[in-house]
This record gives C-alpha cells, structure tokens and sequence, in this order.
C-alpha cells in the first residue's frame, strides 16, 4: 500500500485508539466529532487524508446506535475527502448476537450493520471475536478476523492455577473452551444453557468433572452477567474450589458488574475492546490490551502482510 497511514479514532474507546497509536509511534489523526443541536452527529475530519491509508478505530459498544452512526460518518467523510483505503477497525462488533431470526418478523440486524458499513465506503474491516465467525460473510469486503484466546489464555496460564478445568458456558462456546484448554494444558467442562426470553440465562446441564478444581469459564462477551454468574453457581455446586472468567467483550450491561461483584467469582479477565467502568475494580474485573495485536494488524495490513502469524 503506497499511501501514507493514518489512524482515526472516533468517541468510543479513545483509550485504546491511543495505546495502538503509541504501539505504532504514531499520534490520532485530527478530527471533530460532536452533536449538532437537534441531536444529529457531526464529524469534520482536520487533516488532509488524500492518498492516504486511513484505519478508523471505533468499537460499536454502548451507546451501540450513537456510536455506529459515528462510524458510518466519518468513513463517508475520509472517503469523499480521497482516503485511498478506508479500513474500519471495529474492536467489538455490536449486533453480532442477532445473526439470525429466532422467530418470524424479526430484522437480521448483523447483516443490515454489514451492509451499513460496506455502503458507507469502507474497503476492509478488522475486528475482533465476533459473536460467530460466520458474520466474516456479511461483508462483501475483505475482513480480518483476530482472536484475544491466547492473550486471555497465557495470562490464565502465568496464574499457575492448581488443578485447572476450563468450562465452556453454553454449547456453542466449546470450540472456543476447548481451543482454550489446549493454551493451558487443562480439562474440559461444558455446561448446557437456555435462553426462556432475551437477556435472561437457565443453566440446565453440565458435562465434565469439576470437583476440587479450578474452573475457568471462557465466553466471546459478558453482557448482562447472567450465563457467568449462573455458569458460576452450577461449578461451586458441583463442588469447583475456585471459579474464575474470561471473555474477550466486558458489555457489563444494567447491574451486570453489580452481580458479578456479589458473585463467587475469583477474577474475570476481560479485553479493553470496550472501555471499562470505574466499577469494574471493585467486581474483580481485570481488563488486559489488546492494542499491541490491532497495532501489528494494522502495521501488516498497511505493508500487504500476511496476518496468519498472529492468530496462532
Ligand atoms: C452467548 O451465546 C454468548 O456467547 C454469551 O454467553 C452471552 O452473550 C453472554 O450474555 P449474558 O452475559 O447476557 O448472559
């Protein structure tokens, strides 16, 4: 790629916009992103981006809409400003968990963003554990995929917890634990769930032994809490010594940092794709960066490099 490389962030997780900028020496391209007074976004980007490879780092998490458009936004922008390449880089994909209908007349919402973005001008998209990896196909444009498992996973590992058993919370995940597992040199657990409405989890099974070990539960995101803590419940029944978490996404929607703080929880390991809450600290949240990871992604995708070696 000849064109000079530019990072924008827009307000959604500057902390991290700027921990990949300082990964790649490289300061936040200049940019104004507000609200016009009747309520609309307003983005005006300051420095000149003709000819150059622009990456816009702007997770789609709460307030999901608000930030979304502000995505949408400023692509048109450095498209209609001669960016040679957009490339948007979206750390945590909201809408992911509606990739299809679950009943008659409802929308596919994870296809609709797809489209969104593609129709706004973006080129590429690189993005982390997305809800599935089916998703990837939404998008007519080439996507990146990156995975946190085995940062989450070595810093898991330099715990040295005794006796570890890494348990995936619903069946869909245990590809995910069991990829996991392998990282840690740990047993495998996989617990049944069921979703009775939105939003709300029921443990209903367990299979694998977890008695006098140490469970790890392994989820893509943690949104309102209820599949961990529930997870949790069921592992200290059974007889699990200690129970910890790891997620790539920490939504913590409602009171979901609340009830993992009055949890069993040892520690829940989460990525900075999204900002945290102050309140994170006192549920025993820990938050590790995935900025080193989006910083060498970018710096491969500038330069026309295979990505391959980082998903190892
Ligand atoms: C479900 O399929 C996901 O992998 C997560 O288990 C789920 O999104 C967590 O949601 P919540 O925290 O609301 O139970």
């Amino acid at each position: 790629m000849d064109g000079r490389l530019l990072i924008f962030s827009g307000s959604a997780n500057t902390e991290l916009a700027k921990e990949i900028a300082t990964c790649l020496r490289m300061t936040i391209g200049r940019a104004m992103i507000g609200t016009f007074k009747n309520g609309e976004t307003r983005i005006k980007i300051h420095d000149n981006v003709r000819g150059c490879d622009v990456f816009v780092i702007q997770p789609t998490c709460t307030p999901v809409d608000h930030h979304l458009m502000e995505l949408l936004l400023m692509i048109d922008a450095l498209r209609r400003a001669s960016a040679t390449r957009v490339t948007a880089v979206i750390p945590y994909y909201g809408y992911a968990k509606q990739e299809k209908k679950t009943a008659g007349r409802e929308p596919i919402s994870a296809k609709l963003v797809a489209n969104l973005i593609c129709t706004a001008g973006a080129d590429r998209v690189l993005t982390m554990d997305l809800h599935t990896p089916a998703i990837e196909g939404f998008f007519d444009i080439p996507v990146d995929h990156l995975q946190a498992s085995a940062m989450l996973a070595d810093h898991i590992y330099g715990l040295n917890l005794p006796n570890p058993v890494v348990v995936s919370p619903d069946t869909g995940g245990v590809g995910r634990a069991n990829r996991f597992r392998e990282r840690v040199g740990a047993g495998l657990a996989i617990i049944a769930k069921q979703r009775p409405e939105p939003d709300t989890a029921e443990v209903l099974e367990m299979v694998g032994e977890v008695e006098g070990k140490t469970a790890i539960i392994v989820d893509d995101m943690i949104s309102t809490g209820g599949t961990l803590v529930e997870a949790a419940q069921m592992l200290n029944e059974r007889g699990a010594a200690k129970v910890y978490a790891c997620a790539t996404h920490g939504i913590f929607a409602a009171d979901a940092l609340e009830i993992i703080a009055k949890s069993d929880l040892v520690e829940t390991l989460v990525t900075n794709t999204i900002p945290q809450q102050a309140a994170a600290q006192a549920a025993r949240v820990r938050t590790i960066s995935v900025a080193p990871l989006f910083a060498e992604a970018i710096m491969r995708i500038h330069k026309d490099l295979s990505l391959s070696a980082l998903f190892s």
